[in-house]
């Protein structure tokens, strides 16, 4: 077991995973070695976010990253050059030069690896479907990066993966929040009734736009993957892509999905990005109201503006007793506005330092130990909820006009771009020298 990891026992004994609405469930071990030894962590997809999770797989556990798998060469080396360093630092191997997969097909090889127990997922979600579903019909253990699919066709799918699968390998979802001290805190008090009944809610993520990753001289192709923020096919617009940590915490605190919504977006400062064909350019905002059981309502506005000035992102929910507060950069508190006389409470509650950066690291020891110790836990469902509540947005924001649950639910929409990405890659396993 690794020095620093919380023993899920103990985890379990706070609430924090049952909190997190996570099944979990104890079957026979799939990988009888894996109890007494440290896992090995294979990683699809080695950008930004697949270098940030492997170094914090390293940092709050004891796994070994043993292959990388991606697209881009110059993607392969720097993540190898990174993560052995950091392996290094903590008397872990390097990453095997043996076991680096270039090309568009390449996942296959690295979810067969004999030295890969645990698969990071950290490619364009368009492709997190199809990347789950290799890794766990191989027997292997899977982190799976937010959101789960970009259309309603790939989030049914995961549901089934999950269905499937379930109690036969763990299957986690990068919505890290839920792991949060504060956002736990928050969100235990106002399912123990502390707000009283939710009546309506104001959400909100307003941030900076992100940077291009394009270069001169690349094809049309490269720079459309390598931009694949900006394209609504890839990454399933700023909504779901990035927006969907706030719409988590409104399903998790009210304890449902939503019945509809109603909206708008638009793309008023964001008018090109490099190899994004216009058709398939990113909005820059949307305003949305959604609707949930018991006739609840909640605003979500959000952008992805350059230079705008203001960047946060939080929740507030207002109830029959009381508010919450909860901010992405903290705290998050429940506040009493109206004190009945002679009440000793105080007017404003600290729930919990918000710490989304230890959020992650506590979900990764939660996930290893839990694979351990053979409890297997599956946020399928709960990742495909989630991801399907910003689709409801999007959808009605596309339309301009009310979308129910259960008309996006019957829509079959498919995003399918029959993309040929052979010019990427050579689909097979690479040998790296230097
Ligand atoms: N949980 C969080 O808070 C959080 C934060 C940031 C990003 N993310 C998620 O992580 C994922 C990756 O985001 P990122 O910021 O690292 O993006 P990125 O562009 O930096 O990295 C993506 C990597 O995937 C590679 N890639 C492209 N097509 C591929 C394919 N078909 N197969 C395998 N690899 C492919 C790219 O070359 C790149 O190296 C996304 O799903 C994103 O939403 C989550």
């Amino acid at each position: 077991m690794a020095e620093k990891s919380v023993s899920r026992r103990n985890f379990v004994k706070t609430g924090a995973v049952a909190g997190a609405g996570l099944l979990i469930v104890s079957p026979e071990t799939a990988f009888g070695s894996v109890a007494n030894s440290s896992l090995g962590l294979g990683i699809i997809g080695c950008g930004g976010r697949g270098n940030y999770d492997g170094g914090e797989f390293l940092n709050n556990t004891d796994v070994r990253v043993t292959a990388l798998m991606d697209v881009f060469e110059d993607r392969l080396q720097s993540t190898r050059a990174n993560l052995s360093k950091q392996s290094e630092a903590k008397g872990r191997p390097a990453v095997p030069e043996a076991n680096l997969f270039k090309g568009h097909k390449a996942y296959e090889k690295l979810v067969q690896s004999k030295d890969v127990d645990l698969v990071l997922v950290t490619s364009p979600p368009y492709f997190h479907p199809d990347h789950l579903e290799a890794a766990v019909s191989a027997g292997k253990h899977v982190y799976l990066e937010k959101p789960v699919a970009t259309d309603v066709t790939g989030c049914l799918k995961v549901k089934n993966i999950g269905k499937k699968y379930d109690g036969k390998v763990s299957m986690h979802v990068g919505l890290q929040k839920r792991y949060d001290v504060g956002y736990r805190g928050m969100v235990e008090r106002i399912h123990r009734g502390e707000i009283g009944d939710i009546i309506l809610g104001q959400t909100f993520y307003y941030t900076n736009d992100l940077g291009r990753q394009n270069k001169p001289g690349m094809s049309d192709l490269e720079a459309r993957i390598r931009n694949w923020v900006f394209d609504r096919a890839l990454s399933g617009d700023i909504l779901v892509e990035q927006n969907i940590h706030i719409l988590d915490i409104v399903n998790w605190a009210l304890k449902s999905h939503p019945v509809k919504a109603t909206g708008t977006t638009g793309r008023a400062l964001r008018k090109e990005v490099g190899g994004v064909p216009a058709d398939y350019l990113c909005s820059d905002h949307f305003i949305l109201t959604y609707t949930y059981p018991g006739d609840v309502h909640i605003s979500f506005n959000s952008n992805q503006f350059k230079n705008r000035g203001y960047r946060q992102s939080g929740e507030r929910f207002f109830g029959t007793k009381g508010a919450s507060d909860s901010l992405q950069s903290g705290p998050a508190t429940i506040n009493y506005n109206q004190l009945e006389e002679g009440q000793k409470v105080a007017d404003k509650v600290d729930c919990g330092k918000v710490d989304l950066h230890a959020a992650v690291g506590t979900k990764m020891k939660v996930l290893v130990d839990g694979i351990k110790s053979g409890s297997f836990q599956n946020e399928c469902d709960l990742g495909a909820e989630t991801t399907l509540t910003t689709i409801l947005g999007r959808m009605a924001a596309y339309k301009g006009q009310e979308v129910s649950w259960d008309k996006m639910m019957k829509s079959g929409e498919n995003w399918n771009l029959k993309l040929n990405l052979d010019s990427l890659g050579n689909g097979g396993a690479v040998s790296m020298k230097g």
